[in-house]
């Protein structure tokens, strides 16, 4: 029970990786707020969390949307008091030739990707900064290390992230509020599966034989360091980037 009494808001909880650390937060004690723009299903998981007598709540949110947003984070303060944990995980991953990407496609990829963190942790650090604790977990991507042809934007988003991480944690350490992210190479999750059905199946097997453990990793992997990050066993870890990659940015090295 590492994360005992914790509140925490995880975005983009309804699937893949967000839904992992909704997952083992429960299961380490977090009263848990699931947020997503999918509002049947982040609803469901919510619920199918909540048995054992945990403490769930499924709330439909678009972090591409201030007032959204906002309400959000009013739900969480008014229902439990506080907000100990927040993770920004919510993202999509729009691919595009930089020459031939729409612009509406840029801003949109930025508005939900980027924005979105500006404006979770706007509306959350007066919060933290009161009560004088917090962790704060930006999903970022090994993308932001690396370079895959087409992937600009996604890319730009996160290396963004990356920096934005820093520049709080050197400015909010002093408030305990600490701010890290995580990086994560290919993990088996639906954006990748939805990938796999626009590329074909052989873009999965040419990624994992990219990481030097030769595989995917699961959600849950993700998901632990994010337990790790949130709990106070991290407690003096500030600014930090975790890569959970098997190993891709050990690179260059031979491969087949
Ligand atoms: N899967 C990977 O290989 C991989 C690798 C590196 C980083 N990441 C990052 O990890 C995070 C999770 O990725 P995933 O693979 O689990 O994605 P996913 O597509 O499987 O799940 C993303 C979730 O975000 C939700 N979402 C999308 N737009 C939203 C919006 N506007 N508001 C609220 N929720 C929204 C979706 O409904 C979905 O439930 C993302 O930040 C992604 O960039 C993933």
């Amino acid at each position: 029970m590492r994360l005992k009494n914790k509140v925490a808001i995880i975005t983009g909880a309804a699937n893949g990786i967000g839904l992992s650390i909704a997952t083992a937060f429960v299961q380490e004690g977090a009263i848990v707020l699931l947020a997503d723009i999918d509002e049947e299903k982040v609803i469901y998981e919510a619920k199918s969390l909540a048995i054992n007598g945990a403490i769930t709540l499924g709330i439909k949110c678009d972090v591409g949307d201030t007032i959204a947003v906002k309400n959000l984070i009013q739900i969480a303060i008014s229902q439990f008091g506080k907000i100990d944990i927040l993770v920004n995980n919510a993202a999509v991953a729009i691919g595009g030739n930089i020459i031939e990407m729409p612009e509406t496609d840029w801003d949109k990829l930025m508005n939900i990707n980027l924005k979105s963190v500006y404006r979770t942790i706007k509306e959350t650090l007066p919060f933290m900064l009161k009560q004088k604790s917090g962790s704060v977990i930006n999903i970022s991507s090994t993308q932001a290390f690396r370079s895959w042809n087409n992937w600009t934007a996604y890319a730009g988003a996160k290396g963004a992230m990356l920096a934005m991480t820093n520049q709080l944690a050197g400015q909010f350490g002093k408030d305990n509020v600490r701010f890290n992210s995580i990086s994560p190479g290919a993990i088996s999750t639906p954006m990748n599966a939805k990938r796999a059905e626009l590329e074909g199946t052989a873009f999965l097997e040419k990624s994992a034989a990219q990481h030097a453990m030769n595989r995917l990793g699961t959600p849950m992997e993700v998901a632990m360091t994010a337990v790790f990050l949130a709990s106070e066993e991290s407690g003096f870890v500030t600014g930090e980037d975790i890569k959970v990659d098997g190993g891709l940015c050990t690179l260059p090295r031979y491969t087949e």
